[in-house]
């Protein structure tokens, strides 16, 4: 029988294989490395590791249904507790892509590296569990520490070296890079400047970018036409060389856990501050308010890995629907480690310069100046009143 693991070459995954075989009885484990925009280095090194463990290894490429969604968060302005959702959003495309895998080889088991105390194992699970086969979760059915699985990899001679040597938890992909455990769980631990692969410490250095939208979509950077994969890719590189995206926070997870985390996300950081700016120009002050309900509720959803929901088909037309006027182009500044929109552009702005200006007199129509002089009036009424007659009826 044969059980398939979403395998990264990390420690977590690389004691598991043996583990599934051990301990589960499984003759066969097919280890699935789903390319979700991970440096190439990481496939290498998973590559490596599956060959030196003797076990079958499929690399898959879910980058473009990946981008896809990722697309959808920036419509959504998708953060939780302030950062870019970035781990959250791949696992679900990962989850099941590895399903899809096991039911074209006829695999009777799943099984995922994470732990018991983590958000990624429900996230799997959310997934594989529709489905009819089993679901092995060995770092935490077996109740292992990564102090354990680094005694287990060297007495068994797995091959764990200077990438994988489980100094920390590293998770990649296109949107965001999350490194955790280790040292940088004594939330008063201030992180050294080599956790950081994306982006630099900020320079004194600026540049202005401009990132074009059509419906919500970034569609094409200073002019240049760009799928999401290559967008994404490219602003992490440029954001990332400012030094724009770096979090270090403490994360409420979804069983009650507070952890320290840490992330990088240069293009998620640019993309979700120009995508918010031109929000702000495009829509009336209801919708801006409305929307970040909604948009908070997409992003707990996909916190949670539940995506696929009656309620995020819901959140989600409406999403759409506003949408339709989020086209235009918001120029970037990069500068001390900040995306910081400058200036914007679009045919749907809900902004009149003439209303606006304090050099015109009219305001719109046969609307003037002085007509603000009943509002005016009227403004604070209630809370004057109350003040008159608490000093009436004060007694002391
Ligand atoms: N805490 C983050 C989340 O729930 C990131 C988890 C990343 N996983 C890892 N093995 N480093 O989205
Ligand atoms: C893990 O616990 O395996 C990683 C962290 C997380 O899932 O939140």
């Amino acid at each position: 029988n044969t059980v398939v693991l979403a395998f990264s070459g990390g420690l977590d995954t690389t004691v598991t294989v043996p583990l599934l075989q051990e301990e589960y009885g499984y003759d066969e484990v097919v280890g699935v490395t789903v390319d979700v925009g991970q440096p190439e280095a990481e496939f290498e090194e998973a590559k490596a590791t599956a060959e030196a463990l003797d076990v079958e290894h499929y690399v898959v490429d879910a980058t473009e249904a990946f981008g896809d969604l990722l697309m959808d968060a920036v419509k959504a302005n998708a953060t939780y507790e302030g950062y870019p959702l970035g781990t959250a959003l791949a696992r679900p495309v990962i989850a099941a892509t590895i399903q899809a895998v096991a039911e074209d080889i006829g695999a009777e088991g799943l099984a995922h590296g994470c732990t018991g105390k983590g958000n990624d194992q429900l996230r799997f699970e959310a997934v594989w569990r529709q489905s009819d086969m089993d679901v092995i979760a060995p770092v935490r059915e077996l109740d292992l520490t990564r102090e354990w699985e680094i005694e287990y990899a060297e007495e068994k001679g797995l091959p764990v070296d200077s990438g994988n040597d489980g100094t920390w938890s590293i998770d990649t992909n296109l949107w965001s890079r999350s490194i955790e455990g280790g040292n940088l769980e004594d939330p008063g631990y201030v992180p050294p400047e080599d956790i950081y692969a994306w982006t630099e410490e900020p320079t004194g250095e600026t540049e202005l970018i401009e990132i074009e939208f059509e419906q919500g979509v970034p569609v094409a950077l200073d002019g240049e036409a760009m799928d999401p994969v290559e967008l994404i890719t490219t602003l992490n590189e440029v954001a990332g060389a400012h030094g724009v995206g770096r979090t270090d926070m403490m994360e409420d997870r979804i069983l009650g856990l507070k952890v320290r985390e840490n992330y990088e996300h240069p293009a998620a950081t640019t993309l979700l501050a120009a995508h918010e700016a031109l929000e702000s120009y495009v829509f009336t002050a209801e919708t801006i308010q409305f929307k970040q309900t909604v948009d908070d509720a997409w992003a707990e959803k996909a916190y949670k890995g539940l995506l696929a929901s009656p309620l995020v088909d819901s959140l989600e037309a409406f999403i759409e629907d506003t949408q339709t006027e989020v086209t235009g182009t918001v120029t970037i500044k990069f500068e001390g480690g900040q995306a910081r929109p400058v200036a914007r552009e679009s045919d749907n702005a809900v902004y009149s310069e003439a209303a606006a200006s304090f050099n015109t007199q009219a305001v719109m129509g046969d609307i003037e100046q002085g007509d603000a002089t009943g509002f005016a009036k009227y403004h604070g009424f209630q809370d004057r009143l109350a003040a008159t007659i608490q000093a009436s009826t004060d007694v002391s």
